[in-house]
């Protein structure tokens, strides 16, 4: 099975980045819907939600949010903070999403880079296309390949709910991977995120073959300018135009 079916899966990945920045996260999806100038009561599409922490606080902004993921055990998680406006499914971002248009899809939080085949990114980017209204707009929300390769620190341990997580990281052909291992109640465990470092380059290449404008380009959370060597963040705003 692929790794990020069953990772991400795991309650070990969510006890892994429990410590995310939550703060951090809903003061980006702020500046990000200002910025957009999204209408009121907008549809948004959180594709590959996780636990739903952007689809939830984009609802609380008054959004209608429909938050879509893979894993079924996060799904079953968030169906707790379902309403009239928000709803939760378990859906494959590589195939059509059902449903009425959007009027923006977010790919948050190095949700993309997972498949192998060349042929699912387009497919990833041609139903987010699909899905959108006329003017609509796709955040990607990615890693900054170079970035990554500039500051890749190749082992660390980190320690969460008194598990050791050893992590190491390696940069292989075109992938970083992430080897995560533990042992939890005498057990052994051994999971890796393998994402592939996709180029600005090849961003653009896979939004212009599906019909999106590039609107603008961030490089952190608080929306600063890109700089290719230093950015964290690759934060992409296509838009939908001319259909
Ligand atoms: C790095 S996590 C980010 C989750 C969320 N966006 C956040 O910021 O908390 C990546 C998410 O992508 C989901 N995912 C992986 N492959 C997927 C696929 N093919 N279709 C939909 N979701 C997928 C995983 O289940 C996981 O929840």
């Amino acid at each position: 099975m692929a790794w990020f079916k069953t990772w991400f899966n795991t309650p070990y990945y969510h006890i892994l980045y429990k410590n995310r920045d939550l703060t951090e996260a809903e003061a980006f999806i702020s500046l990000l819907v200002m910025d957009l100038e999204l209408p009121e009561y907008a549809e948004i599409i959180d594709l590959a939600c996780g636990k739903g922490r952007h689809s939830v606080y984009l609802n609380n902004l008054g959004y209608r949010v429909l938050g879509l993921d893979l894993s079924d055990e996060s799904i079953a998680h968030n169906r707790q903070f379902e309403n009239e406006d928000l709803k939760f499914e378990v859906h494959d971002m590589r195939d059509k999403i059902d449903g009425g248009k959007a009027d923006a899809v977010f790919n948050l939080f190095t949700s993309f880079g997972y498949f192998d085949d060349p042929q699912d990114d387009k497919k990833v980017f041609s139903s987010v296309f699909d899905i959108l209204k006329q003017d609509g707009y796709f955040v990607l929300d990615f890693l900054n390949e170079k970035y990554v390769k500039n500051t890749l620190v190749e082992e660390t341990v980190v320690e969460r709910n008194g598990i050791d997580f050893k992590i190491k990281k390696k940069i292989e052909g075109q992938h970083v991977i992430k080897d995560i291992y533990f042992n939890d109640k005498g057990e052994d465990f051994h999971f890796f995120e393998k994402v592939k470092l996709h180029t600005l380059e090849e961003i653009d290449a896979l939004a212009t073959e599906c019909g999106f404008q590039r609107e603008k380009l961030y490089g952190n959370y608080s929306l600063g300018v890109f700089e290719l060597e230093t950015s964290p963040r690759c934060i992409n705003i296509f838009k939908k135009v001319g259909v």
